[in-house]
């Protein structure tokens, strides 16, 4: 691995200094598009966000993109990621449905819908900062292993524990749609700054795999080892196997502790 600065930090704590980061890449002018993401990880940023004095007001002109949509799902079924996105973030937040910009999951050519959102992301140039959560089998946004590393915002299909990793949020594992528009690798890694997010024991494989086995599209997210602005916010249980001693490179920065926010 190389590089890669790594914050280990309760989730909360790191909720927190994510938050942070955002507001002042907002006031000092370099925050007009973030990328956010669904799921438990990204939670505690949002939640902080809300706590934030000033948050609201920094990011007012901010247009938020989402990582991924499933295929399938109304705009106004709960599970949908433009529902669950409104619901922790641009609503608590006080911000427009319109800054927040998903992949239209109910789009007759869910293909030609995942070339547009593209081509309007990289309109905007990209996301100037993007939060990541990490799959338990090492996916980011819904690039599944064997993910092209280079690819743009597609139709992927959803591997089997994928859908049961998040069937928790349906009334059964069946319901879960078998079809996402994800931004690709290559989308993502155009974003000039990331925060990986990873918390719990289930996270502790995919986040060792990713920052010290090879970059392999067999671990989607072990592209992120080439990204030139990453930080990866973990608790100790996510982190367990990195902290075990001589998994870290030589140029990797390990933060134990809140000792760094604002550095
Ligand atoms: C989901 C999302 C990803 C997310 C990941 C982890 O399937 N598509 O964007 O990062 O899985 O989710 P969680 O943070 O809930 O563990």
């Amino acid at each position: 691995m190389s590089g890669v600065r790594i914050e280990i930090l309760a989730r909360a704590e790191a909720g927190r200094f994510a938050a942070e980061r955002i507001v002042e890449r907002a006031r000092s002018g370099r925050l007009r598009t973030l990328g956010v993401a669904t799921g438990s990880s990204a939670e505690p940023v949002y939640e902080a966000l809300v706590r934030l004095p000033g948050a609201r007001a920094a990011l007012a002109g901010v247009t938020a993109y989402a990582l991924d949509e499933y295929v399938g799902l109304a705009d106004t079924d709960a599970n949908s990621y433009r529902t669950t996105l409104e619901r922790q973030f641009t609503q608590p937040l006080g911000l427009t449905s319109a800054a927040l910009r998903v992949p239209d999951g109910t789009a007759l050519d869910p293909r030609a819908e995942a070339g547009r959102y593209e081509r309007e992301l990289a309109e905007r140039g990209g996301a100037d900062l993007q939060l990541l959560g990490i799959g338990s089998n090492g996916h980011i946004a819904f690039n599944e292993p064997g993910a092209d590393l280079d690819g743009r915002t597609h139709v992927v299909e959803l591997t089997a524990q994928t859908r049961a990793d998040n069937a928790r949020f349906f009334t059964e594992p069946g319901a879960v749609p078998t079809l996402a528009i994800t931004q690709g690798v290559g989308t993502i890694m155009s974003a000039d700054e990331l925060l990986l997010l990873a918390f719990g024991p289930e996270k502790a494989d995919a986040l060792h795999a990713a920052l010290t086995g090879p970059v392999t599209s067999a671990v989607p997210a072990s592209a992120v080892q080439a990204h030139r602005r990453v930080t990866v916010l973990a608790d100790e249980a996510a982190a367990g196997q990195l902290l075990a001693g001589g998994a870290l490179g030589e140029r990797d920065v390990l933060v134990q502790g809140m000792t760094s926010v604002g550095a």
